[in-house]
């Protein structure tokens, strides 16, 4: 699938296999989308440019990597973002993070957005867009809408599952925004959940079913 990274990790499939029973606990559960969080951040940003500076080792003068211009964005789509988002703070501790907060217009089914907050420099910075699932897409495109609105133009997307209406629909709208997924799901069932899944993200997350 182009535009597609499954992330097919060892780790990461083993710690999404726990996610996915339905006996591991919430606690359980949100330890381990915090590194999965983590691993997905490893890949999602394995090509970063990087520039050779000079610097002094208690031995020698080195020509030594760096990144290159001002560091990252974390987007996190709230609630279930958040999950993922400490993780990727573990490994990437310089990042500015940006909360999109939507929900589902229950008559419109529309997308409406609650809260926005990002770095005003967001368009010097790639962005990163974190929503552990892909369900229908709609959220994630919504918030990718957004995120432009607001200025950014380097955009990628994180997620831990993906169904693949969610991934369609989601190319069809933003075809120059690359999608990492630890799995591509089935397909999505009548109520919008991805099958076989995990159940709801934000809820497992936070024990609140
Ligand atoms: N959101 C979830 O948390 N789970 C799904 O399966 C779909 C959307």
């Amino acid at each position: 699938m182009q535009g597609v990274t499954v992330v097919d990790h060892p780790l990461v499939q083993h710690k999404l296999t726990l996610m996915r029973k339905k006996d591991t606990s919430t606690r359980t559960f949100r330890q381990l989308l915090k590194e999965i969080g983590a691993l997905l951040c490893y890949e999602v940003t394995r090509d970063l440019p990087l520039e050779l500076i000079e610097i002094e080792t208690p031995l020698a003068t080195m020509q030594a990597p760096q990144l290159v211009g001002k560091k990252l964005v974390f987007a996190a789509i709230l609630r279930s973002g958040m999950g993922m988002l400490e993780g990727m703070l573990d490994l990437a501790p310089a990042a500015r993070v940006a909360h999109v907060g939507l929900y589902r217009d229950p008559v419109t089914l529309n997308c409406v957005e609650y809260y926005f907050k990002a770095p005003l420099d967001i368009a010097e910075r790639t962005v990163i867009v974190i929503d552990p699932m892909l369900a229908t897409g709609n959220t994630a495109i919504a918030a990718v809408d957004r995120l432009k609105e607001a200025g950014a133009r380097s955009i990628r997307m994180a997620c831990l599952l993906a169904s693949p209406e969610g991934i369609s629909k989601f190319q069809g709208h933003h075809p120059g925004v690359p999608l990492w997924t630890a799995a591509v799901d089935e397909r999505l069932n009548d109520h919008g959940y991805i099958l076989p899944g995990l159940g709801d993200a934000g809820d497992r997350m936070y024990g609140t079913r």
